[in-house]
């Protein structure tokens, strides 16, 4: 069951060896699951690296439900978390309809991007007996209003900022917090002073409980934009396009055969 879930990874803390992936349909499930992935995030970011938009703020519930089910059909051993969308949780009591919708569906858990301002709706959901994972740092959701994807933590000001939302987010009950594009000393700092793993995207290596990576950028799937941390450990895209040339120049070669 799902506490049992959320228990492995809270006793990961101090390990630095959480591995997460980001995880959309089916079959992809299956092999991260069968891989040994321990968190399988059904993220916001399926909305630029699956279908097509140009960043995480046109994200539906439906979305993320659709691509969920596909998920959860799996049965993963791992972690299954599933991002709330952008405006669907505006308010405690739409945060909290929102999360049980996810959880109905099958997540093990909910994320949703914030601090201090979310802390209320965290708490909404964790009394509701859903787990939730924070997200600090760059926050997607906002890249509008921030024009473009920034670094966080440069300044001890800013660190302290981080550090802050945080513990509020800790003390609303959050299992683990995810860091996004965190400089490593700020990352280490948090990591050392919060009692729920750090999982970290873009913040160095060994500087959080975590690692979390787009599987996209993992397998060179997306090639039109890959962030400058990303570490691909392969090259789907020129795979695909090679498959599909062959492919082609088969269904020519046998179409010229005809007499
Ligand atoms: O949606 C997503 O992929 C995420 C990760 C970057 C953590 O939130
Ligand atoms: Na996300």
């Amino acid at each position: 069951p799902h506490q049992d879930k959320v228990a492995a990874i809270s006793k990961m803390k101090g390990a630095g060896s959480i591995a997460a992936l980001t995880c959309y349909d089916y079959p992809m499930a299956r092999m991260l699951d069968e891989a040994g992935t321990d968190f399988l995030l059904v993220g916001d970011s399926l909305g630029m690296v699956v279908l097509g938009f140009p960043d995480t703020t046109s994200v539906k519930l439906s979305h993320i439900l659709h691509h969920l089910e596909a998920v959860v059909r799996a049965k993963p051993k791992a972690l299954v978390v599933a991002d709330l969308p952008i405006h669907t949780y505006d308010t405690p009591e739409q945060a909290l309809d929102t999360a049980k919708q996810l959880f109905a569906a099958g997540a093990d858990a909910v994320k949703l991007e914030g601090g201090i301002r979310q802390a209320e709706k965290v708490r909404a959901i964790t009394d509701a007996g859903i787990p939730v994972c924070g997200h600090l740092g760059m926050l997607p959701q906002r890249v509008i209003e921030e024009g473009g994807y920034q670094k966080k933590g440069k300044t001890p000001e800013q660190t302290q900022a981080i550090l802050d939302g945080a513990m509020a987010l800790v003390d609303a009950g959050v299992f683990a917090i995810v860091l996004e594009s965190v400089t490593p000393a700020a990352s280490r700092i948090i990591t050392e002073n919060i009692p729920v793993p750090t999982i970290g995207i873009g913040c160095g290596n060994g500087t959080c409980d975590g690692e979390i990576a787009v599987i996209t950028d993992l397998l060179g799937s997306f090639p039109w934009f890959v962030p400058p941390f990303a570490t691909p450990e392969a090259d789907l895209s020129h795979s695909t396009t090679e498959a599909a040339k062959k492919y082609i120049s088969r269904v020519r070669e046998q179409k010229s055969l005809i007499p």
